[in-house]
């Protein structure tokens, strides 16, 4: 399988995707790129010095968001991914790669969907909400992409107990350990073996 991630930050996600494929963790995969939105990222040093192709494609070096989604198009293209993984990308996934990566592509979101998900749930906002409202576990998940925010079909979830005293960076820190490095390149492996199939959901979003 050809696997291509995309990325926006400090990539650890994507460093426990590399180590899992190192390991033999996740078998019948090759990571064939990484491409970032942002520049100077961590992401992109892990990358190299993992040995793999890494680029930079961010939507200021574009006249306009229709310019981007194009190039943007172009350039998974060129990768030719059988599975693209959003590993803490921060770019709304443009319709036009949906429509033609349909399936394809899975994201891992810091709690267990559906609570705290959607629009505006990103990063600490995830956590501080999970926080604010007191909830006693949460966790992450990893589904496919569709059209919705955070709506596709969910392959796996992983709950994480919160802590009296957690701050939203405690808990980020938590969920990470105890359950996105875990969650996201067992989520890959299935994918890569034939495990998983996609089909459709309902939208729930409504
Ligand atoms: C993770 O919390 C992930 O769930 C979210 O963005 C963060 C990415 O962290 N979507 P990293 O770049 O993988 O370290």
């Amino acid at each position: 399988m050809r696997l291509l991630v995309l990325v926006s930050g400090g990539g650890t996600n994507l460093q426990a995707i590399i180590d899992s494929v190192n390991r033999g963790d996740i078998t019948n995969t090759e990571i064939v790129g990484v491409i970032s939105n942002n520049y100077g990222v961590y992401s992109l040093e892990r990358a190299e010095k993992a040995g793999i192709k890494n680029e930079v494609l961010s939507p200021k070096d574009f006249a306009d968001r229709a310019a981007f989604n194009n190039a943007f198009v172009k350039k998974l293209d060129e990768y030719e991914p059988d599975l693209i993984v959003l590993a803490g990308f921060l770019v709304v996934i443009p319709e036009v790669v949906i429509n033609k990566y349909e399936g394809k592509i899975i994201n891992i979101h810091p709690s267990l969907i559906p609570s705290f998900c959607g629009t505006g749930y990103y990063g600490l906002k995830v956590h501080k909400a999970a926080l604010e409202r007191g909830v006693k576990v949460s966790g992450a998940t990893v589904h496919f992409v569709d059209a919705g925010t955070d709506t596709g079909p969910i392959i796996l979830q992983k709950a994480v107990y919160v802590q009296d005293g957690d701050t939203p960076e405690t808990l980020q820190r938590r969920i990470m350990e105890e359950a996105e490095w875990k969650i996201l390149p067992e989520a890959i492996n299935l994918i890569a073996n034939g495990k998983v199939v996609y089909t459709k959901t309902d939208d729930y979003s409504n």
